[in-house]
């Protein structure tokens, strides 16, 4: 079985989730003078965003680079934008330089704000365009991500073709059948989450808890869904996984 934190509230997990932040922020600038995230959409991190903001001074925020697992494509102001949600909980609450906040142009069609994505992420992380990611060429020091209740993650729906890209860490992803939002999508790929130092899911809610108790299973070697389902795909190749969850979404867990 994976590590898997369980809390007993969803105040509980946000807290959690933004001491971990912290703390993952604070060795990475002792490490490399950096930290970079990719940060989570949908409304799970609400909470967990607004408790790190809440700790502005426990890290310099100079040193923070954010990017984010995937974007809807929308404007940034919009109500189902990733970067609106980051901004109004998170954001707009810390002493971050512009040059450090590297938002998915959701305004741009979905294949450019793609393109523009992959093209910024190449260039951070010093990677060749269009390359395989080597063993070696980390990604994001912490990837965030949620769960949806179909097994999606970021914006990687299951059986979608953005699944099986190898080499770029950024894709169009168009989505045209539930969950909502039914908006075309740029999503961070395989290769680029499983690159990352740290990946962290956050789960709540007893909507996710079969979905939860399915995926964690399969990464504890049961029976394999067939396709694996996006979530179950997320192995870092050298960094570390783990699920910080509620209660209500842990119901299903096995003892
Ligand atoms: C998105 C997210 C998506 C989200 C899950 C869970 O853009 O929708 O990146 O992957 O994390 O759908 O969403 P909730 O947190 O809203 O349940």
């Amino acid at each position: 079985m994976p590590e898997i934190h369980v809390y007993p509230t969803t105040w509980a997990l946000a807290q959690a989730a933004a001491d971990r932040f912290i703390q993952l922020g604070q060795a990475a600038l002792a490490r490399s003078r950096r930290f970079r995230v990719a940060l989570a959409g949908g409304s799970t991190p609400r909470l967990a965003y607004l408790h790190i903001a809440a700790q502005a001074s426990r890290l310099d925020w100079s040193r923070v680079h954010f990017f984010w697992g995937d974007e809807r494509c929308v404007p940034p102001d919009h109500p189902e934008s990733n970067y609106a949600l980051a901004r109004q909980t998170l954001l707009a609450h810390l002493p971050v330089p512009v040059e450090n906040i590297h938002r998915i142009h959701g305004e741009l069609p979905a294949q450019a704000a793609a393109a523009a994505y992959c093209q910024a992420l190449d260039e951070h992380f010093g990677r060749r365009p269009n390359e395989p990611t080597p063993l070696s060429q980390p990604s994001f020091d912490l990837a965030l991500l949620g769960l949806g209740e179909d097994g999606h993650t970021a914006s990687l729906f299951p059986n979608a073709p953005a699944l099986e890209e190898a080499k770029r860490w950024a894709v169009a992803a168009p989505h045209r059948v539930p969950p909502p939002p039914l908006v075309d999508r740029v999503t961070l790929t395989l290769p680029a989450i499983n690159a990352a130092g740290q990946v962290i899911f956050l789960v709540s809610g007893a909507s996710k808890a079969a979905r939860l108790a399915q995926v964690v299973s399969t990464s504890a070697g049961g029976a394999a869904a067939s396709p694996l389902l996006p979530a179950m795909r997320v192995q870092p190749a050298s960094g570390n996984l783990i699920w910080l969850v509620d209660a209500e979404a842990a119901q299903a867990l096995p003892e």
